[in-house]
């Protein structure tokens, strides 16, 4: 952060002073750009919703930012778009943002910036910043993506904050790969949340054609229904899958060169989710890829050590491309595509492990068989996959 300069506002208003850079890329939503594919099912889902807190959470290209884009555009003019990255774990540069993108509608009266920098400010400032920013006529939408950058507790908690005392009329839509601060027991209660997540970003058949030929890919319908198992309908992995046939793999081979070795694909995963995580946890996530199915049991067998159900569910809460398979959040999977390049990443790392953690695994699966409780748990597993796949496709039909 440089000091002493001057903001680049999102609009026209006048420039606010502030002491440190806040880029204008940070409030500039994404523009449409040939070859995507409009969401208009979600869209319409959103621009009719009432609720004042929207919240959309999915894995990395699950295609978050497309969607609001696309509902940016269509639901008026009046959005203040931040985009948020590491910088926003300061809360002065978070409310200043805020400030800077609601300022872009209508101009926010000079003192509340004055007075956030002079304040230090932190949760106890959000009341009178809202006050500030109420008086502002008509509706305004504040669009926070990237809110998974934003990990500090007090920032966090600045989110909450203004999620609660958000000015009557105005709505909040919070984007992020991880669940984004907000009281949402409470929210949901009152019937103030609207809430996304990946089975609803998940494309359909229709959808996945287009984005194919879009990306200039002509895929026949056996075709497009092969990519979309494959995928499970997440937006970056089709669109890797079109990359993948563009760079002249035969079409039969596309679904083995989108094994974990897959250029394209083992960039994009590498990058957007391995590269984020300790060494251990990548370790966790390859070792555990010799099972298709995974509970805490089982993966503490596989692994010798213990605790393995709890890091289940904190991947599964982090999007990592973790599946849970039961409400109970007892069985999970990777993501088949997830699965493949982590496989692969195994054989890369330790490949005289392999052996053994198949061996572990099948003498771990004959136990569990034997133990009643995960029996009966198994077989909840395999009933609610069945009735969630159901779901599912009908959710998208
Ligand atoms: N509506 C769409 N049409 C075509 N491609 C899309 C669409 N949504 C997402 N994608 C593809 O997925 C990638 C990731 O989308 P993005 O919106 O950035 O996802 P997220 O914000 O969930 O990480 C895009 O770069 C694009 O290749
Ligand atoms: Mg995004």
């Amino acid at each position: 952060m440089g000091f002493g300069l001057a903001v680049s506002a999102p609009g026209e208003q006048a420039t606010p002073r502030l002491s440190f850079d806040l880029s204008a890329s940070k409030f500039r939503r994404p523009v449409a750009r040939s070859g995507l594919v409009a969401r208009s099912a979600l869209v319409d889902r959103l621009a009719t919703a009432s609720e004042p807190i929207i919240s959309v959470v999915a894995p990395p290209g699950y295609g978050k930012t497309t969607l609001l884009g696309q509902w940016a555009t269509r639901v008026s003019s009046r959005v203040a778009w931040v985009s948020c990255d590491d910088a926003d774990n300061d809360p002065v540069v978070l409310l200043s943002a805020l400030a800077v993108a609601v300022n872009g509608i209508q101009p926010v009266d000079q003192a509340v910036f004055a007075a956030l920098v002079s304040s230090g400010a932190g949760i106890t400032f959000v009341p009178r910043f809202v006050s500030a920013i109420a008086g502002i006529d008509g509706r305004v939408v504040v669009v926070l993506d990237h809110v998974e950058a934003v990990t500090s507790n007090e920032c966090r908690d600045v989110i909450a904050e203004f999620a609660v005392r958000l000015p009557l009329g105005w709505q909040l839509v919070l984007s992020s790969r991880i669940d984004p601060p907000l009281p949402t027991a409470r929210l949901r209660a009152e019937g103030r949340l609207v809430e996304m997540v990946a089975t609803d970003l998940a494309m359909d058949s229709r959808e996945a054609s287009a984005l194919l030929k879009g990306a200039g890919v002509q895929a026949g319908a056996a075709r497009v229904e092969e990519l979309l198992q494959l995928t499970e309908g997440w937006a970056a992995g089709l669109y890797l899958a079109a990359l993948a046939t563009r760079a002249g793999a035969p079409e039969s081979e596309v679904r083995s060169r989108f094994a974990g070795d897959d250029r394209f694909i083992g960039d994009y995963l590498r990058s957007e989710l391995l590269d984020h995580l300790s060494d251990g946890e990548v370790s966790f996530m390859c070792r555990t890829s010799v099972l298709d199915r995974m509970c805490g049991p089982l993966c503490d067998a596989v692994l010798q050590r213990s605790g393995s159900g709890q890091f289940l569910e904190w991947m599964e809460r982090r999007n990592l491309l973790v599946v849970a398979l039961d409400r109970r959040r007892e069985w999970y999977r990777y993501h088949y595509l997830l699965r493949e390049l982590l496989e692969t990443e195994l054989l890369r790392r330790e490949p005289d492990l392999v052996a053994d953690l198949h061996l572990r695994a099948a003498g771990a699966r004959t136990l569990l068989r034997a133990c009643p409780r995960v029996r009966a748990a198994g077989a909840r597993t395999a009933r609610g996959e069945a009735g969630a796949g159901r779901e599912g496709r009908r959710g998208r039909a």
